[in-house]
């Protein structure tokens, strides 16, 4: 069964307050979700494994907590989850990115393929895919779906804002991907989109729309 955990630090809950904030521009919301995704990925690796290595300080021989070699893909979903990517990879520098390209049909709501190309290696991988929006969790489902299809088998999903109905519908189909999520939000409307929510977060990231 998948964990879900939310991360309410409280500095991801203020800033997460101003990109939910319909007066906050493109420039700054991309600020914002680039430091609320580097706050995560200090949750979303809490347990990756560490292996004893001998070090020797100025002082003496010492032994050291490293990581243990594992490699890591972060996978944005385009294009939102691009946002993720740079705060992310400043906390995990080697990573490898893959991009899966999905949009959401605007009238049945189900999600659209367009594109994939991933670290050739991704079956050997911690996958990380990224996505601000769990809305009613198809896009995720399917991106996951994708890099299961490509060998991927270590798969998280970190996301900033879900609906009950997105954490069900994902946990539901991928109960081995654990979720990493800052709010899950009160409920989705009858356009599939999250309440309060922060609205498209496409359209904010890039200014379309
Ligand atoms: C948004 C969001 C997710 C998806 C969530 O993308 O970034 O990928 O919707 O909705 P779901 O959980 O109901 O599938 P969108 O389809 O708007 O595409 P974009 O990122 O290109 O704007
Ligand atoms: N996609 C978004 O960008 N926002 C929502 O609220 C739902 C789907």
């Amino acid at each position: 069964m998948s964990k879900v955990t939310q991360v309410s630090h409280p500095l991801i809950l203020h800033k997460l307050a101003y990109v939910r904030d319909k007066n906050t521009g493109s420039k700054y919301f991309r600020e914002l979700v680039e430091e609320i995704s580097m706050l995560m990925a200090y949750e979303v690796t809490r347990n990756f494994d560490t292996e004893e290595v001998e070090i020797e300080t100025p002082i003496c021989k010492t032994k050291c907590k490293m990581l243990a070699g594992k490699k890591t893909a972060i996978v944005p979903i385009l294009r939102a989850g691009l946002g993720m990517v740079d705060g992310m990879l400043r906390i995990i520098p080697a990573a490898k990115v893959g991009h899966i390209g999905l949009y959401r049909d605007e009238k049945t709501l189900q999600p659209v393929e367009y594109f994939c190309k991933l670290p050739q290696d991704i079956a050997e991988r911690d996958v990380i895919v990224v996505d601000p929006m769990l809305a009613t969790g198809g896009s995720a489902a399917d991106a996951i779906t994708m890099l299961k299809k490509r060998g991927a088998i270590n798969i998280r999903l970190v996301c900033l804002i879900g609906s009950p109905e997105g954490i069900k519908y994902i946990t539901e189909a991928h109960p081995d991907v654990d979720v990493y999520i800052a709010s899950i939000d009160e409920k989705l409307n009858e356009n599939g989109y999250i309440v309060p929510g922060l609205g498209d977060a496409g359209d904010r990231l890039f200014g379309t729309k």
